[in-house]
């Protein structure tokens, strides 16, 4: 492409000349190409192209006959794909060489007026906008999942640990409850990061702006970006609504893992049946049913972590403007943003098709007198001062025999003579008693807000109905606007095809 005919040779200032004929064949070219990894931005790219050129058109930067023929290779590009694409440093310079080889040296105006700097900024932000809606409406899909089996799983009692040991007696819904609510603030997280995704780059050219009388906010209005990312220079070179997305996306993943670390432990112990589609076995021991998909998205944790250390990495100490680091940064998001949106489908799978057996649960749910916090708080609410409660209680609990899940009414009253000196009959009634040492009961009792108690969770899930639907509305509200924008795009575009 060095001779004189070459039709780029003659654009005066075109980098596409100077980097193929100076700096492009060197030992070092597919190390500095990012053009493999920009197949995850070549549909944004061609959308930010399309915006550009309509702006140009529109403020009289470009005439709008070479306007309408760059679109037409842009469609041609299009049609022929990212694969199709000639060996370049990047996706921005292949597109640009094959407008220029379809147009003509007139195809080099699309390059008015910006820089790979801005554009692969704008690029970034607008696939990643798709991303974070994709995982933002599995994310709400989960949290819906969850929520039913709250609903069905109200009255199902089952042990909950602390420290892994047997602490109180809790119920199903309550616990599928407590990620809704995590999931919850993982949504919120993402919508909040969605924001800053959402500004437009364009304009800022390599980050010292330009003398052409650029429209930004009509990019921003074509593009669908909610608003303009105003100082040039930041522009083109912050890539923090990257962090920000990815480490959301990371303390989603940690929500996740310690869910799927539940449904593992109890799986071991026969407190939840998988469905045989979240489940593997051995290719040797014929017996065997594991969590396996519930310990991919444990482990996957690492994917997300991993892509916020990479990208926190590779941005600290990056100088003002443009550094080619960045072309590195992007790849961690993606990676981080995938793997989770996966994992988010899955654990909620799991734990959707899963079946609660009751029975065992129930009986689990008696051992360790995990029932105690409930004997100790009734002798409370007659009037025992909580900690002498608690040592009465404390000390039958010791008492026990190895077989033995908790003591009796007679055992309770042996140690209240004992430590209170009195009856125990003076404070609470058998009946009150037998029933606190009841699994079912004990939840039952636990009536605070956002306890276990079945009212307590009806009111919850109705609460979370409400977060959920305003999250939906939010998502699908996003979504359109994107529609819209792009709607906007192709009116636009065929004035000029
Ligand atoms: N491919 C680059 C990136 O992804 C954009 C190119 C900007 N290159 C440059 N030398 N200014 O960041």
């Amino acid at each position: 492409m060095s001779d004189g005919e070459d039709p780029t040779a003659n654009a005066d200032g075109d980098e596409t000349v100077v980097r193929r004929d100076r700096f492009a064949g060197g030992p070092a070219r597919s190390f500095l190409s990012s053009l493999a990894d920009d197949e995850r931005i070549f549909a944004a790219d061609l959308a930010v192209d399309r915006a550009h050129v309509v702006m140009l058109a529109e403020q009289g930067i470009v005439e709008a006959e070479t306007v309408g023929e760059i679109l037409a290779a842009l469609d041609e590009v299009e049609a022929a794909g990212h694969a199709a694409l000639s060996d370049g440093e990047d996706v921005h310079e292949a597109i640009e060489s094959a407008v220029i080889s379809r147009v003509g040296p007139e195809g080099g105006k699309m390059h008015t007026a910006r820089s790979r700097n801005d554009e692969v900024a704008a690029c970034i932000r607008y696939r990643l906008r798709e991303d974070a809606l994709a995982l933002l409406s599995t994310l709400v899909g989960a949290r819906e999942q969850l929520l039913a089996v709250a609903r069905e799983e109200r009255e199902t009692v089952m042990p909950g640990y602390t420290h892994l040991q047997p602490a109180q007696p809790t119920t199903v819904a309550h616990w599928a409850l407590s990620y809704e609510q995590a999931l919850q603030r993982d949504t919120g997280r993402l919508l909040d990061a969605y924001e800053r995704i959402n500004q437009n780059p364009l304009g800022a050219a390599a980050f010292a702006g330009t003398p052409f009388d650029v429209d930004r906010e009509r990019t921003a209005e074509l593009l669908g970006f909610d608003s303009v990312a105003e100082n040039s220079m930041d522009a083109s070179a912050t890539r923090d609504f990257l962090v920000e997305t990815t480490s959301a996306v990371a303390t989603l993943a940690t929500t996740l893992s310690s869910l799927a670390e539940d449904v593992v432990v109890m799986a071991s112990k026969g407190h939840v049946e998988l469905d045989d589609d979240y489940s593997s076995t051995s290719s040797i021991m014929p017996q065997k049913k594991n969590p396996d998909t519930l310990e991919l998205v444990r482990g996957r944790t690492g994917d997300a972590t991993a892509g916020l250390n990479g990208l926190l990495t590779n941005l600290k100490g990056q100088p003002r403007a443009y550094n080619r680091d960045l072309q590195r940064a992007g790849r961690h998001a993606w990676d981080a943003i995938d793997s989770a949106t996966e994992s988010v489908e899955v654990a909620a799978g799991a734990v959707a098709t899963a079946d609660w057996p009751e029975g065992t649960l129930s009986a689990a749910a008696s051992e360790g007198f995990a029932t105690a916090t409930g004997v100790a708080d009734l002798l409370a609410m007659a009037g025992v001062p909580f900690r002498t409660a608690h040592e009465v209680v404390a000390e039958a609990a010791a008492d026990l025999d190895a077989d033995e899940d908790a003591p009796d009414y007679e055992a309770l009253s042996a140690v209240a003579d004992d430590v209170l000196g009195d009856s125990l009959s003076q404070f609470v009634e058998r009946d009150a008693v037998e029933r606190a040492l009841d699994p079912t009961e004990s939840v039952a009792m636990r009536d605070s807000r956002g306890g276990p108690a079945p009212a307590a969770v009806a009111e919850q899930v109705s609460g979370a109905k409400e977060v959920l639907t305003a999250h939906r509305e939010t998502v699908e509200a996003r979504s359109d606007a994107v529609e819209h924008a792009t709607d906007r795009r192709e009116t636009e575009v065929s004035r000029y095809v």
